[in-house]
């Protein structure tokens, strides 16, 4: 897909701006706090229906505006218009101009797919973030799988309300087991699919970035390790009862599943330095393009944002030939590498909440 129109107001340091970009390459450069990742967040926050740096939306309307905007259009298989409006009570989704019910109409429409440095983190955080990524990945191909999340995230509710009781009652806590069980296996058979995905490609964009012949791949750490079947994860819920009634919580889940990055068979957290990160990562979310890619049949946008600094020359030119003939990408940096002025590209400066394309080159 390719985005070729996006207009903010009052969106973060944005009063009013509109930009037009090219199917290939956009640059944006422009000093520090001026508001380049503002412009990737409010596309992020299309794909996603959130930003990736905030959980409270009001901050992303601009100080002392009512309501932030973001509208964008872009072109799959045709072209199509969406809209969020931000307001302090919450956010109302457009498409096409017709206000949608449901979160879930909404996100998958525009995929993009983000690097940003602070990603990093995700190799040290808890599961739960891992997690959290991994559902949203899987959640922008299939709205099945957010629903069966949802699902399973209010069976767990109800069961470790019920856990807390002075009498539980026995009947209802099978029921629980068997709904929270199906939704479970769907979650689980989507979870492998996407990590079988990620691995048939994330050894291969490692090594296209670095030349490092560090074996990487990415593990699921599933919480059944019998065949994936409803039945299976009934008795091991039952076989955990005794604990969770000791606990008064529900101790065997999907809640408690992890994916982690091996190099070499070893935990990467532990072995890796801060530049294989940077490029496992790097292979991870270029991998998540070909996921998407796949599941979809339509190829996402590529954020880069402020990666280039982070990389030297080789991995830099390495990095722009894997993503630049495959898709569209947007490059925030503070400044453009001499190299990067002969490829092509639409240049955008960025100034103080206002975004200029620059014509014929810096
Ligand atoms: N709700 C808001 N209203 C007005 N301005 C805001 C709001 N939220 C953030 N800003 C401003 O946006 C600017 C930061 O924008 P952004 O994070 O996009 O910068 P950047 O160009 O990516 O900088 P860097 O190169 O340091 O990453 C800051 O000046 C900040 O004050
Ligand atoms: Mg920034």
């Amino acid at each position: 897909m390719i985005v070729r129109s996006l207009r903010l107001r009052n969106f973060r340091n944005y009063e009013n701006a509109e930009v037009h970009f090219d199917p290939g390459m956009n640059v944006l450069t422009g000093r520090n706090a001026q508001g380049k990742t503002n412009i990737l967040e409010s596309l992020v926050y299309l794909s996603l229906t959130r930003s990736h740096r905030i959980s409270d939306d009001r901050k992303l309307i601009r100080h002392d505006a009512p309501f932030a905007d973001i509208k964008c259009v872009f072109t799959d298989d045709r072209d199509r218009k969406i809209e969020a409006v931000i307001h302090p009570k919450g956010k109302t989704l457009f498409v096409y101009h017709q206000p949608v019910k449901k979160s879930s109409e909404f996100i998958g429409l525009l995929n993009v797919i983000l690097f940003a440095p602070d990603d990093l983190r995700i190799f040290n955080d808890q599961p739960r973030d891992r997690r959290r990524m991994m559902n949203q990945e899987i959640t922008k191909v299939s709205v099945e799988y957010l629903l069966s999340l949802n699902r399973f995230q209010n069976f767990l509710k109800e069961r470790n309300l019920l856990l807390k009781q002075q009498r539980i009652d026995d009947l209802y806590l099978r029921i629980l087991d068997e709904q929270m069980s199906e939704a479970e296996e769907y979650i689980i058979r989507e979870r492998k699919k996407f990590v079988d995905m990620i691995n048939l490609h994330i050894g291969k964009f490692y090594y296209a970035l670095s030349s490092d012949n560090t074996d990487l791949k990415v593990v699921y750490k599933c919480a059944l390790e019998e065949d994936i079947t409803k039945e299976n994860l009934i008795r091991k819920h039952e076989e955990s009862r005794k604990k969770d009634l000791e606990y008064r919580v529900t101790n065997f889940g999907i809640h408690h599943e992890d994916i982690l990055f091996m190099m070499n068979d070893r935990n990467l957290v532990q072995t890796a330095s801060q530049g294989q990160k940077r490029m496992a990562l790097l292979a991870f979310k270029l991998s998540l393009m070909k996921y998407i890619e796949a599941k979809t049949r339509k190829k996402p946008v590529l954020l880069l944002d402020d990666v280039l600094s982070e990389l030297d020359t080789e991995k830099q030119k390495r990095l722009l030939k894997l993503v630049s003939e495959p898709y569209q990408c947007l490059i925030t940096a503070t400044e453009l590498p001499e190299f990067i002025r002969h490829i092509p590209m639409k240049q955008f400066r960025v100034e103080n909440g206002s975004i200029t394309e620059i014509t014929g080159g810096i």
